[in-house]
């Protein structure tokens, strides 16, 4: 069986305003970089979606292709690209990814068809009003047990998730992640345990943490 990791990495990093945000250092190395490097060992090539114009870094053991406007874009270019049995789609904006996770959602992927790193939620979720305000709303919630927060790698049979993909792109149907996409379709999606630590660099205060947390990761 053949396994790709595609990294979608053609974000622009809007949010945290420090250029095209894969490219963005955390203690010496690029999100893109720490992202691939995990990957690498587990699969056997490694595909990147970089923004147009852009090149893959020396550092970076990968293959590029050019990304599109959207997320889902990006990883359809990436799945056009390869021919592996078995895809494992990671952000490369979550660059601590244990090893142990890698193997448990190819793991799943293999068995189900389709697998994501989650993590129950353990915050009380509300839904703002306007203008932020939770007003009469906060009674109307659904109780958190049984709300996992989603994460990548998710990883899926590649003629399932290309399938998937091009459904998603005829109907015009728009999704934040991958699993969304085969869900949509009543198809399974295991869940496998994540890791704090996969949280996504998203705003200059994640970029705190990250930056914080590097140091001993890379120990
Ligand atoms: O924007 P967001 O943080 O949700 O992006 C998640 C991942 O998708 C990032 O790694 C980003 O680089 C990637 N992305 C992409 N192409 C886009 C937009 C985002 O590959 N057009």
């Amino acid at each position: 069986v053949r396994v790709a990791a595609l990294i979608p990495a053609a974000g622009s990093g809007t949010r945290l305003g420090l250029g095209p945000k894969a490219f963005v250092e955390v203690a010496g190395r690029s999100l893109l970089g720490r992202s691939a490097a995990a990957l690498a060992p587990h699969v056997d090539e490694v595909l990147v979606a970089l923004p147009a114009g852009l090149d893959l870094p020396e550092d970076v053991p990968a293959r590029a292709v050019t990304g599109g406007d959207t997320r889902q874009a990006s990883v359809r270019a990436l799945l056009r690209a390869t021919r592996a049995d078995v895809v494992l789609v990671h952000d490369a904006a979550r660059p601590f990814l244990p090893g142990a996770v890698v193997g448990a959602v190819i793991a799943a992927a293999r068995e189900v068809g389709a697998a994501t790193a989650a993590l129950p939620v353990a915050d009380t979720l509300v839904r703002a009003g306007p203008g932020g305000d939770c007003g009469t709303l906060w009674g109307t919630l659904t109780p958190r047990e049984g709300l996992w927060a989603v994460q990548t790698p998710q990883g899926f049979r590649r003629d399932l998730l290309l399938a998937a993909h091009e459904a998603a792109l005829t109907d015009g149907f728009a999704a934040t992640d991958d699993a969304g996409l085969i869900a949509r379709t009543g198809g399974a999606v295991r869940l496998v345990p994540g890791d704090a630590r996969l949280f996504k660099v998203t705003t200059p205060g994640d970029l705190a943490l990250a930056q914080a947390l590097a140091p001993v990761w890379d120990a």
